[in-house]
């Protein structure tokens, strides 16, 4: 098995996402001027994304994750979600952006955003690298978004598929065969 099997073509390089996070902490930094600032992420798929994003916010910041779970779209708890891992920090009175990878369906952020949204925080906000937004059900207000992709599966910089190729510089798609399978 080879990191780079199964792999379609590359959809945003490692450069692009690069100069785009670089424009989302410059509009960030800009826009949490004064404030008490937390990034919440949500494992694992969203981490390679904050270690970047959090490098190009100059202002003062804490960092938190959390961990959820959700039943397969299969299932009958369609849209139910559980948290595994919750945060470590209060959010009450504070400024809060949540750092996703991508925002399918939303119906796992849409649980979230409630979820914290009950925890009173001064202000609540998304930020997604990723847009896959023609699966979308639950309606989401994405205020920092990196990219619109269209309705392909992919992977790298934090995009798993059955928890590996995470580890990839880049963004690919998958390999369509695979998903047939
Ligand atoms: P949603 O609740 O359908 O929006 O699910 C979002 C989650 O599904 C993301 O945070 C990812 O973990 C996962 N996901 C959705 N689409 C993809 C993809 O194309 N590649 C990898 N993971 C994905
Ligand atoms: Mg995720």
């Amino acid at each position: 098995m080879n990191l780079k099997d199964d792999l379609g073509p590359i959809l945003i390089s490692s450069q692009q996402i690069h100069q785009r996070v670089v424009q989302l902490g410059a509009e960030i930094t800009h826009n949490y001027q004064d404030s008490d600032l937390v990034l919440v992420s949500i494992l694992k798929g969203g981490t390679v994304f904050l270690a970047d994003l959090m490098r190009e916010i100059k202002i003062p910041l804490t960092i938190d994750f959390m961990c959820i779970s959700s039943y397969g779209l299969s299932s009958d708890k369609y849209g139910v979600v559980r948290i595994t891992k919750d945060l470590d920090q209060s959010i009450e009175s504070r400024d809060v952006i949540i750092v996703e990878d991508i925002i399918d369906t939303g119906l796992t952020l849409r649980y979230i955003l409630k979820n914290l949204r009950a925890r009173e925080p001064k202000s609540l906000e998304v930020c997604t690298l990723l847009d896959k937004s023609a699966r979308r059900i639950a309606d989401i207000k994405i205020k920092y978004k990196g990219f619109d992709i269209k309705d392909k599966y992919v992977v790298g910089y934090g995009l798993d598929y059955r928890q590996q190729k995470r580890n990839l510089p880049h963004i690919y798609e998958l390999d369509e065969s695979l998903l047939k399978s």
